[in-house]
């Protein structure tokens, strides 16, 4: 858009300007003027016409259009006509005769064109002015001249001008009346030489020979004179005939010339009046003043004055010839002016331009600017929008990511009473018989699992009412301190059992509230039981009724003394999808909790710190003027629970063989560290195993460590979702230090994605096992890892190749069994060395290095030390022959003796024997 603008202003500007100039060309050129000369081939024309164009000099407005006519009349015409055509202001004309250029004349001056007659006449007073001398007075002049010359006596001939033009006739009139008194004056002859020197050159000669004697020829002008004389020259040398003409014109073989020569004897100035025509022209068209009739002087020029008058024509020629130079110097220096100004105008139109240029550019970067303001705040606002949408779908994908993970733990959570229902359905099934306690215990096991499927079940449902807004709230009046009561008691056994301080607190012994009972049941009985779930036994979980300081407020606050909760884990206790680090279980109950507390107008909320426990804080507005119609229930419903409580509350409870299982005291091989927090499973897993294994057991991650550490059993199983460190952490934990190392881990998980199998390995778990499983299986592969250790023990002590070894041990174990034995090899000949310094040296106390070394070499660190000083002692007898003292010191026995006895011990033979049967046996062994 600015190119067009600026496009347009620059045309605009080239248009004033050329405007401009044409304007100052026009001003300059303001008038034309139309000039029909008769004829321009004489020299007194061509003066008349260089006159006028040193009169047009001062008069740079008018501009001259000259026609020749040639002599010829109709020519003359037709030129006038071409110049009215052509749309002359002003006609200057000097008629070649005046009868047939009078109608033209007379026609122009009638259309309103000014003209001017100058020189000879037209027949008719239609004109605007004459300019030219007398020419009855200077034929007058003349026949007064000739008469004194010739002294009243003579003859002469009289050479005509144009007949038919009004000079020749008038100064024809003049002469013969000047004549008229001398009557011995004599007109010989009159010849037509029509104003040609060619014509009186040709045509008089017949004339001349005709008069004897002629003492004068008066010729119109001077170059018929002229001709006339060069006749009488050649056809009577020595003749004393006077020639006079007419005109006076200065310049060579002009007529003061041919005086000065004697050639003429006169002339008569007749001016041309070419200046004064231009000045009248120019009067004229500017409407000023002027004279119709102006007559020019004339004069007499012959031998007396022709000196002054060509002193005076030549200083006049020259000063003429001054002024044309001065005009052309003038006119170089208009033209040098007007060159200038056009480079000024030029000049001025660039910086114009550029102004123009520069103003279009700086709107253009304005314009630009803006548009690019405008494109940025598009950009910013395109982005901020990428941005939402980013934002949002990242949030919908965090929001399918948390309904997967959800889904994935619901399910998960349904697994563990799967596996508890259908292991006590395949003992029922296996056993097949009448054993009752067993059969009781299953099926209450069973039992148990199933009503917490269906109270997963329930919530879940309820979400989807929730979700759904089909769950309307259904408040009746009733006693809060009560009904808290009736819930708290659903825990009793459970708290006794465990030792748990569980107490309500609070002033009122009752409290009436508007509540929907089913409802506040499911948040009071949730936070209870997740109060009972992350709550030591020997704990603290205590209720406290109240009523705020606004009095409009129920609260009851649920506090324990329990594991507690990240700050994390609290922040998103109540979404709905999440599942903290500390819990095995899903938010599903909490965020239930919410948002029934939410549909009674209240609120729920918690404060927790990790290790020291949590507190729910209930608020419940008092009254109903808060309720709608429609959220009060239509008759007081009696409230029943809905699925038996109990047995969920008392979900630490265990059956009665459990007693029996603790009992077995029985001392086996090998040991199990059982972890999982879910009491039941454990028992599960227990009750199977105690038969062939001793059992321990740890229900979190840090009981799992520090068991492990201190017992240092021979294998751990291991739950993937604990409270405070889940199974990942305590097998990283366990598989990277020294003491435990080398401890075969089976991980027991409800996840059993492919994804989660990997990281369990990479852990360095040995098995993993997604539940539910066959319990059969996990026997089995504990059996193998036992077997496993055996071999590996075997591999060491024997050097077995290690690819027989299905378990092979981690780095860590090879480096401690490195360590050792280079510790024993090192100082094997120090009989000072034992278990405590050995235990020293590695940075492990005495029963770890004890069971380590047990459990990766099956000895102890005594036996082991023994076998490695004997074997050493083999070589010795075998392939050196220093004494059996010698060896026993070598070897780090204090007495030869004490050697020999232990020697004889494991080899069955002496030292001595054993060297003599040498070649028994292989070298190296
Ligand atoms: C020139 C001329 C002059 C003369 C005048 C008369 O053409 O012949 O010599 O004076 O014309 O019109």
């Amino acid at each position: 858009m600015l190119k067009h603008t600026f496009a347009w202003t620059l045309t605009l500007l080239l248009c004033s300007l050329s405007l401009f100039s044409c304007r100052h060309a026009s001003e300059n050129k303001h008038y034309t003027i139309g000039f029909s000369q008769c004829t321009g081939g004489d020299a007194w024309r061509r003066q008349m016409l260089s006159a006028m164009k040193g009169e047009l000099l001062f008069h740079p407005e008018i501009e001259l259009q000259y026609r020749d006519a040639h002599g010829d009349n109709a020519r003359q015409v037709n030129d006038i006509r071409d110049l009215v055509k052509n749309g002359i202001d002003l006609l200057i004309v000097s008629p070649n005769e005046a009868s047939p250029i009078t109608p033209v004349v007379e026609e122009v001056f009638k259309m309103g064109i000014p003209v001017i007659v100058v020189d000879r006449k037209i027949s008719s007073s239609f004109y605007t002015a004459y300019i030219g001398a007398d020419n009855y007075e200077i034929g007058e002049l003349a026949g007064s001249y000739v008469s004194e010359v010739l002294g009243g006596k003579g003859k002469i001939i009289e050479i005509w001008g144009l007949r038919g033009s009004t000079p020749a006739v008038e100064r024809h009139k003049g002469f013969v009346h000047a004549l008229s008194g001398f009557p011995n004056i004599d007109v010989v002859a009159e010849f037509d030489g029509a104003w040609e020197i060619d014509t009186v050159k040709h045509g008089l000669a017949a004339a001349t020979t005709q008069a004897t004697t002629v003492d004068l020829v008066f010729a119109h002008n001077d170059v018929m004179a002229y001709g006339a004389y060069e006749v009488f020259k050649e056809a009577r040398p020595g003749n004393d005939t006077k020639f006079i003409g007419i005109d006076g014109l200065p310049g060579p073989a002009a007529g003061i010339q041919l005086v000065d020569d004697k050639i003429l004897s006169a002339t008569f100035l007749y001016p041309t009046g070419g200046e004064e025509a231009i000045r009248t022209a120019s009067k004229i068209l500017k409407k000023e003043h002027f004279e119709k009739d102006n007559v020019l002087l004339s004069t007499v020029i012959d031998p007396k004055n022709v000196r002054v008058m060509k002193l005076q024509t030549d200083k006049i020629s020259s000063q003429q010839a001054d002024i044309v130079r001065q005009q052309e110097k003038i006119n170089e220096q208009v033209n040098a002016y007007t060159k200038q100004s056009v480079l000024i105008y030029i000049l001025l139109a660039s910086l114009v331009a550029t102004i123009i240029g520069g103003a279009a550019a700086i709107l253009a970067w304005r314009e630009k600017k803006e548009i690019n303001r405008q494109l940025e705040a598009k950009r910013n606002q395109i982005l901020e929008q990428k941005n939402e949408i980013a934002e949002m779908a990242e949030k919908a994908e965090l929001a399918t990511q948390e309904k997967l993970k959800f889904f994935t733990n619901i399910s998960h959570e349904f697994k563990t009473p799967l596996t508890l229902i259908l292991g006590s359905i395949d003992e029922i099934i296996a056993k097949n018989t009448a054993d009752r306690v067993t059969s009781t215990d299953n099926l209450r096991l069973i039992r148990k699992n199933a009503i917490r499927l269906l109270r997963l079940v329930n919530q879940l449902m309820d979400f989807r009412k929730i979700e759904d807004r089909k769950m309307p709230l259904r408040a009746s009046e009733l006693d809060l301190v009560a009904f808290i009561e009736e819930v708290m008691a659903a825990f009793n056994k459970t708290a006794a059992r465990r030792n748990i301080r569980y107490t309500l607190l609070g002033n009122a012994d009752r409290l009436l509230a508007w509540f929907d009972p089913d409802k506040l049941d499911k948040v009071i009985f949730n936070l209870l039981s997740n109060a009972f779930k992350f709550t030591h036994d020997n704990g603290k979980i205590t209720l406290t009724i109240s009523v705020d300081e606004s009095g409009k407020n129920a609260v009851i606050f649920v506090e324990d003394n329990g594991v507690g909760m990240s700050k994390d884990d609290a922040d998103h206790a109540f979404d709905r999808f999440h599942t903290g680090e500390h819990s095995a279980g899903t938010g599903i109950g909490l965020s239930l909790s919410k948002e029934f507390m939410e549909l009674h107008h209240g609120s729920l909320m918690l404060s927790s710190e990790l290790g020291k426990g949590t507190r729910f804080c209930i608020m419940l507005p008092l009254g109903k003027v808060h309720l709608s119609d429609n959220e009060i229930a239509s008759r007081d419903v009696a409230f029943v629970h809905d699925i038996d409580y109990e047995a969920i509350a008392d979900d630490t409870h265990l059956p009665a063989a459990e007693i029996d299982v603790e009992n077995d005291v029985t001392i086996k091989e090998h040991t199990i560290l059982i972890v999982d927090d879910n009491q039941e499973m454990r028992f599960f897993i227990r009750k199977k195993l105690q038969p062939f294994y001793n059992i321990q057991e740890a229900q979190d991650g840090v009981s799992a460590l520090d068991k492990a550490f201190s017992t240092v059993p021979d294998l751990i199983i291991c739950d993937v979702m604990l409270p405070g460190k889940n199974g990942i952490d305590v097998t990283t934990t366990l598989k990277n230090d020294l003491r435990t190392s080398h401890i075969p881990l089976v991980m027991l998980t409800a996840r059993g994605s492919i994804e989660h199998k990997i990281e369990g390995v990479k852990t360095g778990a040995d098995e993993y096992i997604a539940k539910p499983f066959v319990f059969e299986y996990l026997s089995e592969r504990i059996k193998a890892l036992i077997k496993s250790r055996k071999l590996l023990r075997d591999h060491y002590i024997h050097g077995l190749n290690v690819s027989t070894v299905t378990t092979a041990p981690g780095n860590l174990d090879r480096k401690f069994i490195n360590d050792f034995t280079a510790l024993i090899e090192k100082n094997v000949a120090n009989a000072d060395l034992a278990a405590n310094e050995i235990a020293h040296e590695l940075g492990m106390s005495r029963v770890q290095v004890y069971r380590k070394v047990k459990a990766l070499l099956g000895f102890s660190i005594n036996d082991y030390l023994v076998n490695v000083r004997l074997q050493k002692a083999k070589y010795l007898l075998m392939n050196t022959d220093k004494s059996v003292a010698e060896i026993a010191q070598e070897v780090g026995f204090s007495s030869p003796a004490y050697f020999s006895t232990i020697f004889k011990n494991k080899v069955r033979q002496s030292p001595t024997e054993f060297r003599s049967n040498k070649m028994n046996l292989h070298p190296t062994n």
